[in-house]
């Protein structure tokens, strides 16, 4: 029997159905009610014979799931009707018990946890392996100078191990990001029934423990209302994908002819249609391409859950190609920055050339006075002025004469002032803890080093 005399419109199940694309929370789906199965015959809920044909149909299930030979029917709604329907058709009356004390709203909060736990879990790893390949290429770039920007303007050299360090410490901020997204999905929501819980003697702890997850939701309203852990994947995901998206705009720039910093290795380049000569760095652009799009998932599904009176609305369905399409593009970046960074060569000479240009040493020059007593802002002036001396006059600083630099000012010595413009002086002269000097770059290596392992050792 069914409530309904007339069949649904075609464009209404065309809007409605979400098989398409939810059947991805098939495996969660069957592993959940697995031990959904199990607890309703542990509390005498069903019988021990009608879990075993429940846990028997599941089973086929679980392997037409797996190897693509699930036979959906035209009137499969979603994912969760579909194997209800076809656990029915195995099990006989045993399939129709499964669904007792349970609604596809509690059904679908709880796949929709275990599916974004596994998520998590997945990029948290992915972040961790990238972390491992950078902190590598840092330490064999750990002393090859560069120029460090602001505002794309050349402002103060670095070492290119330093730089790559920063894209580490961003990852390791992303992993536990991550690793607080597997703990937003802790508590189970299987037991709240539609909204207000069930009218049978349900254990819900025991569901918990066989699903992994550490506690159960409190509120059955609260539990199927809740998507915060959807939000906090698409957060995790955005700001991850926010860094990868700069990291591939500096690959971009720094393998143009006018850089002429870096070569993306071929696997990770691609050739013109029609100009022979050129190697484009396409999957450094794809990585600047995809922070918005994921972005744009969390701003959307904050769209859809903003307003939303509790408990479940059908608006909530909509979280699950934000987020599968976040998880699958966030994956594939993820992946394309271990192999491109991982394969990346550097060009040593181009770096050095960039970085030898003396009026990055400004900054260590006001410093100098500094040291010499003069407060910064009055060396700041001085040493403005000496760079317009030197470029008005197409000279670079250590051009200068001793005695304009005197005129400058009366505390520039020359002999101090020539010796601190003198290869890599002022990049040695970076000695404060995450500064620039070799020694720091180096004490900083480790520390990342030691921020990996601690990250590795997580209890996943
Ligand atoms: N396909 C639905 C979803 O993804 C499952 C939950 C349906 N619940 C309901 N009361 N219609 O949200």
């Amino acid at each position: 029997m069914s409530r309904f005399a007339e069949p649904q419109a075609d464009a209404f199940r065309r809007l409605n159905d979400s098989l398409a694309f939810d059947w991805r929370l098939a495996p969660f789906d069957v592993q959940q009610s697995v031990a959904h199965a199990s607890m309703l015959a542990a509390q005498e809920i069903i019988s021990d014979e009608d879990r075993d044909a429940l846990h028997a149909a599941l089973a086929v299930v679980a392997k037409e799931v797996s190897d693509g030979t699930f036979p959906f029917a035209e009137n499969d709604e979603d994912v969760h009707m579909a194997i209800e329907r076809r656990v029915t058709e195995l099990a006989g009356e045993a399939g129709g018990r499964l669904h007792t004390g349970r609604s596809r709203n509690d059904q679908v909060a709880t796949d929709m946890a275990m599916f974004t736990r596994q998520a998590a879990l997945d990029s948290a790893d992915a972040s961790l392996g990238l972390v491992e390949i950078l902190i590598d290429v840092a330490e064999r770039h750990l002393d090859w100078p560069m120029p460090g920007y602001t505002h794309l303007q050349r402002a103060q050299p670095v070492y290119l191990g330093h730089h790559l360090l920063a894209y580490a410490w961003m990852l390791l901020r992303d992993h536990g990001r991550f690793v607080a997204v597997v703990d937003a999905t802790g508590p189970l929501p299987l037991g709240a029934g539609a909204l207000a819980g069930a009218n049978f003697n349900t254990d819900r702890l025991m569901v918990a423990g066989e699903l992994g997850f550490t506690s159960v939701a409190e509120n059955s309203i609260d539990a199927v209302s809740n998507r915060d852990f959807v939000l906090d994947y698409l957060a995790a995901a955005s700001t991850c994908a926010t860094h990868m998206s700069r990291l591939g705009a500096e690959i971009v720039l720094w393998s143009s002819e006018e850089f002429g910093f870096c070569e993306v290795s071929d696997a990770w380049a691609s050739g013109s249609s029609i100009m022979p000569q050129k190697k484009n760095p396409d999957a450094a652009e794809l990585l600047r391409a995809k922070a918005p799009r994921i972005s744009g998932r969390l701003a959307t599904m904050y769209g859809v859950m903003h307003g939303l009176p509790l408990t479940y609305n059908k608006d909530m369905q909509e979280d699950k190609e934000q987020l599968f399409d976040a998880v699958d593009s966030l994956e594939l970046v993820l992946a394309a920055a271990q192999g491109m960074i991982g394969t990346i060569t550097f060009k040593r000479e181009r770096l050095a050339q960039a970085s030898e240009d003396e009026f990055l040493a400004a900054t260590d020059v006001a410093d100098y006075l500094v040291k010499r007593g003069l407060p910064f802002r009055q060396c700041h002036g001085v040493v403005a002025g000496l760079v317009r001396t030197a470029v008005s006059s197409g000279r670079t600083l250590s051009e200068l004469t001793p005695q304009e630099l005197a005129d400058a000012s009366p505390l520039l010595d020359a002999e101090g002032f020539y010796a601190l413009l003198r290869d890599g002086a002022w990049l040695e002269s970076k000695v404060s803890r995450g500064g620039t000097s070799s020694a720091s770059v180096r004490a900083q290596l480790e520390h990342a080093r030691t921020a990996l392992q601690q990250a590795q050792a997580w209890p996943r």
